[in-house]
């Protein structure tokens, strides 16, 4: 199998640091960056992340992959501040799908339980219905269904550093 070239945005979080200690294990080559070095709500950024890492796997003969780390994971304080919770968890995945899918690179986006009710009798599927019941799992299951607004393309006329258009409160 090809060695890997991983771009980790939200890379300075929990699951961030422990992909990086895997990678360093595995020999494959991750680049967790923090929201300052890579915030997922900018498609400028987003699209140079993505250029750079598919550069660095091509000069390195390694298959690049996007793995998502980056979240609006504050719980509590995501009820009173559910605008910038959609941006990060619901625009932020879409700029990385779009920014990603234009240059033919693989993402993984990592969802959570809070996307559902909680009240199953047994344990959820990932097709199970969804049902959150917090600003934080609305934000979360967004991300999982398509939006209505146009996906950001690189030649979109959001300049390097401009954000995603205006957030949503579902
Ligand atoms: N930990 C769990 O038990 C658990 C369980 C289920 C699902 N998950 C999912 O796993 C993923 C990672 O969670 P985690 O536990 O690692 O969360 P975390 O420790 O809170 O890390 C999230 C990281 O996202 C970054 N971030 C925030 N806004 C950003 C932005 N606009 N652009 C780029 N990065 C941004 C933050 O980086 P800075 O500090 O640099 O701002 C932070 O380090 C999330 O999708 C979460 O829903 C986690």
């Amino acid at each position: 199998m090809s060695r890997l070239a991983v771009l980790v945005p939200g890379g300075s979080g929990q699951l961030g640091q422990d992909l990086k200690a895997v990678g360093a294990e595995r020999d494959v080559a991750v680049r967790a960056t923090s929201s300052a070095e890579l915030d997922v709500t900018k498609v400028g950024a987003v699209l140079e992340g993505v250029t750079e890492l598919v550069e660095t796997a091509r000069a390195e003969d390694r298959t690049p992959v996007v793995i998502n780390a980056a979240a609006y994971t504050a719980v509590d304080a995501a009820e009173d501040d559910e605008q910038r919770a959609f941006a990060v968890n619901a625009d932020g995945p879409r700029v990385l799908a779009a920014m990603c899918s234009s240059r033919r690179v693989p993402l993984i986006h990592v969802s959570t339980d809070y996307v559902f009710a909680g009240d199953a009798t047994a344990p959820y599927e990932p097709d199970d219905p969804l049902g959150p019941r917090s600003a934080y799992g609305r934000t979360k299951a967004a991300a999982r269904t398509p939006s209505s607004a146009p996906a950001p393309t690189p030649g979109s006329s959001a300049p390097p550093g401009s954000t995603v258009p205006a957030a949503r409160t579902s």
